[in-house]
């Protein structure tokens, strides 16, 4: 893969501070850097030799957990290091990065990689493993660097307030400012108010003007002064608003790829295919600052991260039929990687910010020819541009889409007159799935794992368009006696005439209300798009946003590759995308499903 030449080199490793997640009981924070007056090895003075831990269980499952270690050279600089500690409760190492970690007997050596050796003083290195486990574990309370001691009584002399100081009296075992596994579990999510005031405004009830979405950064405008349409607020605005709501997490999207919507043209960006340096530098950078502004330190911030992108390097190249020149443009120059690797990478040296990446929906990634190399393309991008696997908290499925989170009344294994409706029904397809709880849950917890990813990461699904609930609802499963497709058909809850129709569609409705943790593996049912924004205009509309014209949103138009030549399913007279849609909005109200209250 190219890259291009203006990319500056990835900055360097930055120290991190992960914290245990609430799984566990307690924190050990193992610092101090006592020196013991012994010498460094090779060294012909007497060196001061010193060291302080943070190891942080980043994840926990059944029989095993992930754990992300940060040594700091306390004492003179050192050329190498190895880093030692027991397993006492019959742990065992299965993987490293970032150090090599092996294990003899209960004794584990972490050895510093090629790159990350020489710690000058207050240096510090970064690395992690994975370990299989008895079913718990607990911190080693010893920690020896170059066979140095770091002594364990202290507390991080340059972080007096860290929240999980054990002495410190002012605060709480575990504030939100401590790394979780699920962001939104136990958590007051914001609500934007520029949303639910259009909401309000657009006749929605409390019930639902009430509740959280996402804020898009689709724009280097948007930053300071808000996205497409009736948006106001910029970043700095929203994160202060997020405070004074007592919010405990707030969600993001950015959303602002070079050559952005490569398959599509409704959400073409401002940046040209080549802008990967405007990008980092005028997109990236300028969020990171503001997020990392320690006011913020104790609000979650959930990064939805470029909608779309990836999948469409999956999908929309090469020999397929629906490829575009624009995503074989985006493979090629290797930008949309590159830009999701230095997202994820750069805002993930913040302890408090979840990333999660897109993984299109089931009706994208759910073909076998899909799945695992999406999830394979995603841990590339992970390790690119100065990101490393422990930057994402999890996938993000359904974003702006309309799959159903789960079809009630039929299932991808189903057979009508002793035939797979897998093989025989037109809306299946072949697929390996029908909704997006299975898609997720198995992507979660099959291909990203196999792509190389920790186990114990989640899912998001967005839920905001995708209810189906009104008049044309089924209430149970179609008739067995005739064809596949009249059974599928009688079946779905999702209207859709096809389900590659992507833009306004009519018939949705609302989905489940936002709830954390509502199944294995995923994170949340969570409103990504804000429910009442266009997906895109349904003629052309001139504008200075970048947005194209997308007959997928026109409804006169009869399809393409995309959705194998069927009507596109929009509904008329749409706005361009991301503005405020009030007979959308209005559809969304009648169709929510379950009902809005
Ligand atoms: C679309 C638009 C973007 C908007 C988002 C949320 O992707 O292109 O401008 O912010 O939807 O409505």
């Amino acid at each position: 893969m190219t890259r291009t030449t203006d990319a500056p080199p990835a900055p360097p490793p930055r120290p991190r501070r992960r914290r245990r997640t609430s799984l566990l009981a307690a924190t050990a924070l193992l610092a101090g850097a006592v020196g013991t007056g012994a010498l460094t090895q090779g060294s012909a003075t007497a060196a001061e030799p010193g060291c302080s831990v943070d190891y942080t269980v980043q994840n926990e499952w059944n029989n095993g957990f992930t754990a992300q270690v940060t040594l700091t050279n306390t004492g003179d600089p050192v050329n190498s290091w190895d880093l030692e500690w027991e397993f006492a409760g019959g742990e065992q190492v299965t993987q490293g990065w970032s150090a090599q970690v092996s294990q003899s007997g209960t004794t584990v050596t972490a050895s510093n990689a090629s790159w990350n050796g020489s710690l000058a003083t207050g240096g510090s290195a970064s690395f992690g493993f994975n370990a299989g486990s008895a079913g718990s574990t607990s911190v080693p309370d010893e920690f020896r660097m170059n066979g140095v001691l770091c002594d364990a009584d202290g507390q991080d002399p340059d972080d007096p307030d860290d929240p999980d100081d054990p002495d410190d009296p002012g605060d709480p075992d575990d504030p939100p400012g401590d790394r979780v596994d699920n962001p939104y579990a136990g958590a007051q999510l914001y609500v934007n108010p520029d949303w639910s005031a259009a909401a309000q405004q657009g006749g929605a009830p409390s019930s639902v003007y009430n509740q959280p979405t996402a804020v898009w950064l689709d724009s280097i405008g948007a930053i300071t002064g808000g996205s497409a349409g009736s948006n106001t607020m910029g970043l700095q605005d929203h994160l202060d608003e997020a405070l004074a709501q007592g919010a405990d997490a707030i969600q993001i999207v950015t959303y602002n790829l070079p050559g952005r919507d490569c398959a599509a043209l409704a959400s073409n960006g401002e940046l040209g295919p080549e802008e990967i340096g405007r990008y980092k530098n005028d997109f990236i950078d300028p969020i990171n600052e503001i997020v990392s502004d320690p006011k913020y330190a104790d609000l979650r911030i959930i990064n939805i991260v470029e909608v779309d992108s990836l999948p469409n390097l999956i999908t929309n190249v090469g020999s397929s039929p629906t490829a575009t020149p624009e995503c074989d443009e985006m493979k090629a120059n290797g930008n949309y990687v590159e830009g999701v690797g230095y997202n994820i990478g750069t805002l993930g040296d913040n302890d408090n910010v979840y990333s999660y990446i897109d993984i299109g929906h089931h009706g994208w990634i759910g073909w076998e020819d899909n799945f695992q190399p999406t999830a394979d393309l995603l841990f590339e991008a992970a390790n690119a541009a100065g990101a490393t696997p422990q930057d994402v908290a999890g996938f993000a499925a359904n974003t702006a889409n309309y799959g159903a989170t789960v079809e009630p009344y039929f299932d991808v294994t189903d057979t009508v007159n002793g035939q797979p409706i897998r093989a025989n029904s037109s809306w299946v397809d072949w697929n390996n799935y029908v909704d997006e709880l299975s898609f997720a849950q198995d992507f979660v917890s099959e291909a990203a794992v196999a792509a190389g990813f920790p186990e114990g990461l989640g899912a998001i699904i967005d839920t905001s368009r995708n209810g189906w609930g009104g008049p044309e609802r089924p209430t149970g499963p179609g008739p067995t006696t005739g064809t596949a497709d009249e059974y599928v058909d009688a079946s779905r809850t999702d209207r859709r005439i096809h389900l590659g129709n992507w833009c306004n569609q009519a018939g949705a409705g609302l989905g489940e209300r936002p709830t954390a943790e509502p199944e294995p593996y995923i994170d949340a049912y969570t409103w990504v798009k804000p429910p009442g924004e266009s997906d895109g205009s349904s003629e052309e509309i001139p504008n200075d946003e970048g947005k194209g014209f997308d007959r997928m949103c026109d409804p006169t138009y009869g399809g393409n590759p995309q959705n194998q030549n069927n009507p596109s399913g929009a509904l008329p007279d749409a706005p361009i995308s991301g503005h405020w849609f009030q007979a959308q909005f209005e559809q969304l109200l009648a169709n929510a499903y379950p009902p809005v209250e």
